[in-house]
C-alpha cells in the first residue's frame, strides 16, 4: 500500500480519490488542514503528500518533507506556482495533473461572462422577490464584440473556440504563440487597446504577476469587462478596484483572488471577513467573485483523481519516471522530463 497524506480534503474531493486509490493499491489519508510549515509534520510516515493550489510548498515545507522520507510531492491542479520546485530538485519529486478539463474552466468563464453581461444574479435575485423590473438589466451582444485572450494553452483554445461560435472576433497573446494554429496574436498593448472583454489563461509567474495593474488598465477600453478564471496574482486587484471605481472597467469576474488562500474554499458566512480589498470588490454590483470553482465539474474530479493515482504509481512502481513530473532542471519545467524518457535525479 502507498501511503498518501492528502491535504485540504474537502468533502468532493474525497469519493473519487478513495475509489481510484482503494482500486491501485493507494490509501489516502484525508487532512482538513492545508500544508504549511506548522502542518508539514503530519506528513511522517507517508510515502508521499497530495496537495491543491493554496498549501503552501516552499523551501522549507519540502526540507522537512524531504527528512522525513517523502518521496512525491503530487498536486491535483494544472498550476504549481505555490511549488518551489526548483527547491524540490534533488530532493522530492513533484507531479501535477497537467489536463483534467480544461472545458470546465473554459465553461465557467464563460457562464461567469454571461452572467455578468446580461446581469443574470441581478435578475436572479429580483424574480426570486417577485421584483419583475428589467430596469438597470440591460447588457451587450457577444456577436461582434472583440475578446482579447491571453494565454493560449488548452484552456485559451477551448475558450476561443466557444467565443467564436458566438461571433465574437478573438485577438490574442501568447508568449509562445502556437504556430498555424490560426489565432490572431497580437502585441499585448493592442489586445488591452482593442479588446470589449479581457480573459486571462496564463499561468502566474514572475513575468505575469499583475500583468493587469494600472498601467495596463489605462490602455484599455472604457468599460472593458475582464476576466480570470487563471491565478489571482494575474490581476493587482487594487488597480481593478480603482478602475471599477473611475468607470473605466465595466466589470469583472473573477474566480480567482492573490490573498484568496485563507479565504477561498470556506464557509466564512458566519465571520467578518478581514479583507478589505475582496468585501469592496465583491459589494461591487459589476463583480462576479466565485471561489476557485472553474474547474469543479464531475468529469474534471474524476479525471484528476485518475491522473493523480496513475502519477503517483507510475512513480512508485514506474522507476520514478512519470511522464507529469515538473522539473526545471532543462529549463522547461513541464517537457522535461517527458522529452527524456529518464529520472531527472
Ligand atoms: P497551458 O499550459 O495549456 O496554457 C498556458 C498558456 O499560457 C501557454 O500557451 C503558455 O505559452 C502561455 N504563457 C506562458 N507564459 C505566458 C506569458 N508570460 N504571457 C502570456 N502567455 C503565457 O495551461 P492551461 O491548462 O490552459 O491553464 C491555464 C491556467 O489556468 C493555469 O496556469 C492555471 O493557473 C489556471 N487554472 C485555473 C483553474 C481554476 O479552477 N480556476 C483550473 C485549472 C487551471
Amino acid at each position: 500500500m502507498i501511503k498518501v497524506a492528502f491535504y485540504d480534503a474537502k468533502e468532493y474531493d474525497k469519493p473519487s480519490f478513495e475509489r481510484c486509490g482503494a482500486q491501485h493499491g493507494v490509501q489516502f489519508r484525508f487532512l482538513e488542514t492545508k500544508l504549511n510549515p506548522d502542518t508539514v509534520g503530519l506528513a511522517q510516515g507517508s510515502d508521499a503528500v497530495c496537495v491543491f493550489v493554496n498549501d503552501t510548498v516552499n523551501a522549507a515545507v519540502i526540507d522537512q518533507l524531504h527528512a522525513y522520507g517523502v518521496k512525491l510531492i503530487a498536486l491535483r491542479s494544472a498550476g504549481y506556482n505555490n511549488v518551489d520546485v526548483r527547491a524540490a530538485f534533488g530532493k522530492v519529486h513533484v507531479v501535477h495533473v497537467p489536463a483534467y478539463s480544461p472545458y470546465a474552466v473554459a465553461e465557467h468563464a464563460i457562464a461567469l461572462l454571461l452572467t455578468s453581461v446580461r446581469r443574470i444574479h441581478k435578475a436572479y435575485n429580483r424574480t426570486r422577490e417577485f421584483n419583475f423590473s428589467l430596469n438597470g438589466l440591460t447588457g451587450f451582444d457577444f456577436h461582434g464584440k472583440t475578446v482579447g485572450v491571453i494565454g493560449t494553452g488548452k484552456i485559451g483554445r477551448i475558450f476561443i473556440d466557444i467565443c467564436r461560435g458566438f461571433g465574437m472576433k478573438v485577438i490574442a497573446y501568447d508568449l509562445f504563440p502556437a504556430p498555424d494554429s490560426g489565432i490572431d496574436y497580437v502585441p499585448l498593448d493592442r489586445l488591452f487597446q482593442e479588446s470589449d472583454i479581457i480573459s486571462l489563461h496564463c499561468p502566474l509567474t514572475d513575468e505575469t504577476r499583475h500583468m493587469i495593474g494600472a498601467e495596463a488598465i489605462g490602455k484599455m477600453k472604457k468599460g472593458v469587462v475582464i476576466v480570470n478564471t487563471s491565478r489571482g496574482g494575474l490581476i493587482d486587484a487594487e488597480a481593478l478596484l480603482e478602475g471599477i471605481k473611475a468607470r473605466k472597467v465595466g466589470a469583472a469576474c473573477l474566480d480567482v483572488y492573490e490573498e484568496e488562500a485563507d479565504v477561498f474554499f470556506e464557509d466564512r458566512s458566519g465571520h467578518i471577513l478581514n479583507d478589505d480589498l475582496l468585501s469592496r470588490l465583491i459589494s461591487m454590483p459589476n463583480v462576479i467573485v466565485t471561489s476557485h470553482q472553474a474547474f469543479l465539474t464531475e468529469e474534471a474530479l474524476n479525471n484528476i483523481a485518475e491522473t493523480t493515482v496513475g502519477n503517483i504509481l507510475s512513480y512508485f512502481h514506474n522507476d520514478g519516471i512519470c511522464d507529469n513530473e515538473l522539473c526545471y532542471r532543462c529549463g522547461s519545467i513541464e517537457r522535461c522530463k517527458k522529452e527524456r524518457k529518464e529520472r531527472c535525479f
